[in-house]
């Protein structure tokens, strides 16, 4: 929880002034929302949920209990005054984690069950990862970091695909093991999965500048009704990530713009790496090949990660806070599968075509049911691998993202398949 709570923190001290008032996306909340989310989420699943204690402001405890939802529809329109001060928030979530270390305290002692107490860390560290997709959207003059934007080089990429030979791939999680998992992780189960070529590594910037040359944007057979529909109206032409100038381009990182990276991942919503695939005559991978590829091995064993059964370390990837923004694709030999399929964990969360859905055997959480259970509704899709502001314990091969597919905020990425 400590490490969790230095990396939510770190968040709120890249903000100048008042920018704690902004609201980055037009669907989302304020960033002070977040500031007394994290501490009201803890509050009310331990301290008052677990353990029935007094509130210290029953009206924090209601205000920062719920996120907004974008697939709701209407965008918010409260007022930045409408927020309590900073220093009010302060004040509130010093008491609520004191409060928070006691009852970690309490539960050890008495040996209690876990669960909630990974909920808890999980939640904020997966916070600490969208909070930085909503600072990304700010203008830099609102941010301040002693980090570079200074990109990193290797070798220029050449891209490729490798066959995977038909096979099976265990998704989720064991119920009677002894591992956290989320509610969706729940039961384990084998797929069949018959043979298919991947794309060894994650579709470039430069790979994506070609789709965009030839008019992938104006060309209506590569889209879906529904995302032909979202780019024409709100006139997407190109990658959020990306920033047009004097007719060529530029990456927009967290901390500054810098010069076209052609190395590094594309980051696009799922109805531009579907309309990008779509253009090659091929697909997004289903979850079931994502997992054969990055786990499955020639001989038929499956590994807990792409590099073997070593615990994350900073070679196999660019995740875990490394960076505030990708690495090229080429960058992390090390963290290749059984199959040589590169950079499958981290560097941007990789898009699926698997409609996000319960594997047979889900229970929700009781403590808190519409965590998974609300996004059950065909209208959002499976991401897996992590993000270079993905927590090492959420990089475990049952972990699932979801996203809906209209949505160009995230670090998300993607690589085609051909059956
Ligand atoms: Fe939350």
């Amino acid at each position: 929880m400590q490490t969790a709570r230095m990396r939510s923190d770190e968040i709120f001290t890249l903000l100048r002034n008042d920018a704690l008032y902004e609201r980055p996306i037009a669907e989302r909340h304020r960033l002070v929302f977040y500031l007394g989310h994290l501490e009201t989420f803890e509050w009310n699943l331990i301290c008052a949920g677990l353990f029935g204690l007094k509130p210290v402001n029953p009206e924090f405890d209601r205000l920062f209990a719920f996120g907004i939802d974008p697939t709701s529809g209407s965008l918010p329109n409260d007022s930045a005054l409408d927020w309590p001060r900073e220093s009010e928030i302060r004040a509130y979530n010093q008491r609520v984690r004191a409060a928070v270390d006691s009852c970690f305290d309490r539960a050890a002692r008495e040996k209690m069950d876990e669960s909630l107490f990974h909920v808890a860390i999980e939640h904020r560290l997966m916070h600490a990862e969208t909070l930085a997709y909503l600072l990304h959207g700010l203008p830099y003059s609102m941010k301040q970091s002693t980090v570079s934007p200074r990109p990193s080089e290797t070798e220029p990429v050449s891209p490729r695909q490798v066959r995977m030979p038909d096979g099976t791939a265990t998704l989720g999680l064991e119920r009677s093991g002894d591992s956290f998992g989320w509610d969706n992780e729940f039961d384990a189960h084998t797929v069949h999965v018959p043979a298919f070529e991947i794309d060894v590594y994650k579709v470039t910037n430069d790979q994506y500048l070609e789709f965009v040359r030839v008019g992938g944007y104006e060309e209506r057979s590569f889209w879906t009704a529904s995302s032909w529909d979202w780019i024409t109206a709100s006139g997407i032409r190109h990658p959020k990530f990306w920033k047009p100038v004097d007719g060529g381009w530029q990456c927009r990182t967290m901390f500054g713009d810098v010069a076209f990276q052609p190395s590094w991942p594309v980051y696009v919503s799922h109805a531009e790496a579907e309309a990008y695939c779509r253009w090659k005559g091929r697909s997004l991978p289903t979850e079931a090949q994502y997992h054969r590829a990055a786990f499955g091995t020639p001989g038929g064993s499956e590994r807990p990660y792409p590099w073997g059964h070593t615990p994350p370390q900073d070679a196999h990837g660019n995740f875990n806070f490394q960076r505030w923004d990708p690495s090229p694709v080429n960058a992390h030999p090390h963290g290749d599968s059984a199959f040589g399929v590169s950079d499958l964990i981290g560097n941007g969360w990789e898009w699926t075509s698997t409609v996000f859905a319960p594997f047979a055997g889900f229970e929700p959480f009781p403590f808190y049911p519409g965590y998974s259970a609300d996004f059950f509704d065909g209208n959002h899709f499976v991401m897996k691998g992590g993000s270079p502001r993905t927590a090492a314990r959420l990089l475990r091969r049952s972990f699932r993202n979801w996203f809906q597919p209209r949505y160009p905020h995230i670090y998300a990425s993607f690589r085609c398949v051909q059956s």
